[in-house]
């Protein structure tokens, strides 16, 4: 595996007390050009989809066929670096045996339960942090409805919680959303459910900022709301970080993805309990958003080629200072 290096984004941010991950996952693992833009700069992974249920629970109770996730778990232990279980309770990412089960409260309950329950053992001493909840919010704030807030209630949460403190106390045990990185509804939301949640007794331990913006459009309250989050008794986390834009991308584009990723950095630097910054993905070879949204992408640090773009020397150069 390629070391990291002196001057790569984790050894600068380990200095001030942060840790530098990427999603990452089995499929990456050959691609030794893609290999040589990660591994210098991150001592934390996510897998960014072979820890979701489709993957980890195919077939109920089975937890055997996980071996894309336990490539990418290898990795980290044999290299120091911290995993991000991603993800335990999703609406989305979940195998037809659990969309297409006709449920009861206690049934699911049940399922999750045993869910958290296989998959945490089986990873348990190997995870720093799990994402127990994904995204249980909709963008006014209020709960998502899901199949397990349909059938269970809010409580889903707790339970989920519950149940993960009860496999294993020793990870962080977080909840994840997009769209909670200024203040506005869906950060009100998600102050109002984890305090709702922790007053009701779950170990909700952090909140996790998925971060996925829109250059020249950061939101100028990021530290506001994650002051706001550490307010409650959590940690945080930015778990997803990337910056779109229009493509072909434009210097002018790439100068302020620059000033963007500079400033989300800054607001978790200066924060004592953001504990790190996650991006989801380090080139632009392997990211999510060009097949999700037509007409964008470029958002991660280095380009398509394998290229570090000005947002990359922007943020080494202040992780660096
Ligand atoms: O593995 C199959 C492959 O066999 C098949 O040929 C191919 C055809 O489409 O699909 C492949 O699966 C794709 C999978 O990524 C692996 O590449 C799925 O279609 C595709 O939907 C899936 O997308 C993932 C997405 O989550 C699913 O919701 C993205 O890679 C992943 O980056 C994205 O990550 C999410 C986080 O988990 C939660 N937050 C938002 C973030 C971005 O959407």
């Amino acid at each position: 595996m390629i070391p990291l290096s002196p001057t790569g984004l984790a050894s600068y941010a380990k200095a001030k007390g942060k840790y530098i991950g990427s999603a990452y996952d089995n499929a990456y693992i050959s691609d030794s050009a893609y290999n040589q833009v990660v591994f210098p700069n991150v001592n934390q992974l996510t897998c960014e989809n072979s820890m979701k249920w489709d993957s980890v629970e195919q077939t109920q109770g089975d937890f055997s066929t996980t071996l894309w996730a336990d490539r990418v778990v290898n990795i980290t232990i044999l290299n120091g670096m911290t995993l991000r279980g991603h993800t335990l309770v999703w609406h989305s990412q979940l195998p037809s045996w659990v969309t297409g089960g006709s449920w009861t409260n206690a049934t699911l309950t049940s399922v999750m339960v045993n869910h958290i329950t296989g998959e945490m053992t089986k990873y348990k001493g190997k995870i720093h942090t799990w994402d127990v909840v994904n995204e249980a919010l909709n963008e006014d704030g209020s709960l998502r409805t899901s199949l397990f807030y349909n059938l269970i209630g809010e409580t889903y949460i707790d339970i989920a919680f519950k149940t993960a403190k009860s496999v294993d106390s020793a990870a962080i045990l977080a909840i994840n959303d997009y769209n909670v990185d200024g203040t506005g509804s869906k950060s009100t939301g998600m102050t109002n459910l984890v305090t709702r949640v922790k007053a009701r007794g779950a170990p909700i331990e952090q909140i996790g900022i998925q971060a996925h913006l829109i250059v020249g459009s950061v939101p100028t309250t990021l530290s506001t709301n994650w002051n706001n989050f550490v307010n409650l008794g959590v940690s945080i986390a930015i778990t997803e970080l990337d910056i779109r834009m229009p493509t072909p991308a434009t210097s002018a584009n790439l100068a302020q993805q620059a000033t963007d990723y500079v400033n989300v950095v800054t607001a978790c630097l200066n924060i004592s309990k953001c504990l790190g910054i996650t991006f989801w993905g380090m080139s632009d070879a392997h990211s999510w958003v060009s097949s999700t949204f037509s007409g964008q992408g470029a958002a991660c640090l280095y380009d398509e080629s394998m290229q570090p773009k000005a947002a990359y020397t922007a943020v080494q150069s202040l992780l660096a200072s």
